[in-house]
């Protein structure tokens, strides 16, 4: 026996879903529903519970142009290449998902909050001990290993559900890590701190959504040993 909800728990889990068509760029997003979502994030699993990420929220309107134009300017070259591509193998599924990516990046300035979950690589190497032995391609480390997202995407997916229980939709975007120097600059923050996803938010224009399709479950377990093909 247990106390929840199941129907509703099991919704929330099939349902969070990437939204990109269906957020409402009219209607506001108050701070402290974000602030919310943000505190229950944060209740997901990370190493030596160290806690070491920042969660920066841009509502301001001048400054969601300025990221949402760095955000544009990397990844609408690179996913309308991509869509011609699958086009031309008449992969349509796939087709479908570059439109709504590149509608997402055409609108990114007008949705209400942009949420960038960044992780503090100096601040986790010195909990480790070490020195930043590889000083990565910007001067600083922000090399990521996988601890350390391990110890943030936990968090960020909370944030996600959190969110889409209220109302709120969101997508996670990873884009604009090509380029996070330039982001690290409209945002002010060191250019060390990893950003894990640029996450657009709004409320949903309705809340009737569908679970994704997935592999059934059966045919991605491998019970006690992988027995190959
Ligand atoms: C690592 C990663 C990077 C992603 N990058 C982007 C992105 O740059 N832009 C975007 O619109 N969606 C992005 N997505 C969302 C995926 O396209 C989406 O999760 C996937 O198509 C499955 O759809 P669903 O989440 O709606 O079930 C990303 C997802 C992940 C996990």
């Amino acid at each position: 026996m247990t106390a929840f909800d199941l129907e509703s728990i099991d919704r929330l889990l099939t349902t969070t879903k990437a939204v990109r068509k269906r957020l409402d760029f009219a209607r506001p997003v108050p701070r402290a529903l974000v602030a919310e979502c943000i505190r229950l994030g944060c209740y997901a699993p990370n190493a030596s519970n160290a806690q070491e990420w920042h969660w920066v929220v841009v509502d301001e309107p001048a400054q969601r142009k300025r990221v949402a134009e760095v955000y544009r300017g990397i990844l609408v070259p690179r996913v309308s290449q991509m869509l011609e591509a699958k086009l031309a193998v008449g992969d349509e599924a796939g087709a479908k998902i570059s439109r709504s990516i590149l509608y997402l990046a055409d609108h990114m300035h007008e949705v209400p909050v942009l949420v960038i979950p960044c992780y503090d690589v100096p601040a986790a190497l010195r909990r480790y001990g070490t020195l930043i032995a590889d000083p990565g391609p910007y001067g600083l480390s922000t090399k990521m290993d996988s601890g350390m997202f391990a110890s943030i995407l936990p968090a960020v997916w909370g944030f996600q559900l959190a969110l889409r229980s209220r109302g709120l939709g969101s997508a996670l975007t990873t884009a604009h890590q090509l380029d996070q120097p330039a982001m690290a600059e409209v945002l002010g923050i060191p250019k060390d701190w990893f950003q894990t996803a640029l996450i657009p938010v709004g409320w949903t224009k309705g809340d009737d959504f569908k679970p994704s399709p997935r592999k059934p479950v059966d045919d991605v377990i491998v019970w006690n040993r992988y027995a190959g093909n």
